[in-house]
């Protein structure tokens, strides 16, 4: 019996008790391939002294110093640093706020969107639209704009109306293209063009902002849309003064081979959200980018953004940040990530044969792996038999973490798993790990088809 109040109070976890590399041991001497990065947070690796170095200095000058009353020395470091990341168009005056984590920093977004027109004298804008197959996080107003049926369930009554519009998801794309793929331009206007019809409709005088991940990740596994989508949506923004905000909570810094995962479609978005491999994992640290843009609003305004948290821009935080930067820089991480990417992805195709892998997309070190019954029909399996959560079971059992996902196709079916691995995983520890993966498709087949499947 445990005082800890775990995910899933029904199933058991190891305790973990060190780290190094890509390999995580628990307190029973175990080890485990990290394959997805926990979360996809741990994009350098365990372990790593140069960032422990930085976080023990920071703290022996001081660990906190409250936001309303002082900015640290790594906190100013650290804004020039990552604004200085960001594209031309958005990089002019443009400035971070930084925060614990991804919900912390969609819930900023959205209200820094909010208060952008406030600022402005726009009081009237309040609607953010997001997207039908998303993830944005688990605080109220970033799980309002998710658009992922079971996380909202429990808690529909108290999220604000949904504003959802359809994501380009290629492998489902809406003509039934098949058995691969979608590659029309046609099918990824017309998801783009969904957006403008649902501004119409809610009066564009109504609508502040429209959210969405460049790659779609935990609700979507690593759905890449087409060449067309994002500079459509631009337009439509545009079109309507409707501020578009990149949720990078995942993508961002490096994960699919570019600093931003929205530089893949040459589209410069207003406000960023940026997190998870931010720090990296070794502190809580997340960001919100205003564009000089959206900065300006406030600038000319009284300058206040009414908004605040007790660990915003924690020095320790931030020291791991920069620290994190440095490392990613340093050892040219993104450039080997994007070099690196179509080894990665051969890897995967050793998985094929296990007939169960019916999508295998994304970009960088970033893989979904979407799984069917039928490679043909691409018929989900039954929601039942749980089998993203039944590999993630027997992945764990063999040695090896990923990440699943389900309930994306119609709110109940539809399983992926994500294979986001550490950006300095190398040739060999990949082939363990796809070694691993392929041994552990096999055996939840197996279970599933038994229906023998363990239960915890
Ligand atoms: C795209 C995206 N946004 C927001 C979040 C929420 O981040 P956090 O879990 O750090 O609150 C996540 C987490 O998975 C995410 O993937």
């Amino acid at each position: 019996m445990s005082q800890f109040f775990f995910r899933n109070l029904k199933k058991s976890y190891p305790v973990v008790a060190s780290a190094k590399g890509v390999r995580i041991i628990d307190t029973n001497g175990k080890s485990y391939l990290d394959a997805c990065s926990g979360a996809i947070v741990a994009n350098l690796g365990h372990g790593l002294a140069e960032i422990n170095d930085a976080i023990n200095d920071q703290l022996s000058k001081v660990a906190f110093a409250h936001t309303s009353q002082f900015v640290s020395e790594v906190g100013l470091e650290l804004a020039a640093k990552v604004v200085d990341l960001t594209p031309p168009g958005f990089r002019e005056g443009a400035r971070a706020y930084f925060m614990s984590g991804g919900s912390e920093a969609v819930e900023t977004a959205i209200k820094m969107a909010r208060s952008y027109f406030v600022h402005r004298g726009d009081n009237q804008r309040s609607i953010c639209f997001s997207r039908r197959q998303s993830y944005h996080g688990s605080t109220f107003g970033a799980l309002s704009a998710t658009g992922h049926p079971a996380r909202r369930k429990p808690y529909e009554s108290m999220l604000r109306t949904p504003a959802h519009v359809s994501a380009d998801y290629r492998y489902r794309c809406k003509c039934g293209f098949g058995p691969g793929p979608c590659k029309s331009d046609e099918c990824s206007l017309a998801a783009a063009n969904e957006l403008e019809e649902a501004i119409l409709l809610a009066g564009p005088e109504n609508v502040m902002a429209f959210i969405a991940e460049p790659i779609v990740g935990a609700t979507l596994g690593a759905a890449v849309p087409g060449r067309t989508y994002f500079p459509r949506i631009r337009e439509i923004c545009d079109k309507y003064s409707v501020l578009f905000i990149a949720d990078e909570v995942m993508t961002g810094l490096g994960r699919t081979g570019t600093t931003f995962g929205m530089n893949h479609f040459g589209v410069v978005p207003d406000i960023m959200a940026l997190g998870k491999g931010m720090a990296a994992g070794y502190q809580p640290l997340a960001a919100v980018l205003a564009s000089g843009r959206v900065v300006k609003a406030f600038e000319d305004s009284t300058g206040v953004f009414e908004h605040g948290f007790t660990y915003s821009a924690h020095p320790v935080s931030c020291a791991a940040g920069l620290a994190a930067i440095e490392y990613l820089q340093k050892h040219n991480l993104i450039e080997s990530v994007a070099a690196r990417e179509s080894l990665f992805f051969d890897r995967a195709e050793k998985l094929r044969s296990t007939g169960i892998a019916g999508d295998i997309r994304g970009k960088g070190f970033m893989m979904g792996i979407e799984l069917v019954r039928n490679i043909d029909t691409k018929e989900p399996f039954p929601a039942d038999v749980r089998i993203s959560q039944l590999i993630a079971q027997e992945a764990m059992k063999n040695g090896l973490l990923v990440y699943p996902g389900s309930g994306f196709i119609d709110g109940v079916s539809g399983d992926h798993i994500m294979i986001a691995p550490p950006f300095t995983t190398s040739d060999a520890e990949l082939d363990e790990m796809f070694d691993l993966l392929e041994r552990t498709f096999v055996s939840a087949c197996s279970l599933a088809t038994s229906g023998s499947r363990s239960k915890n």
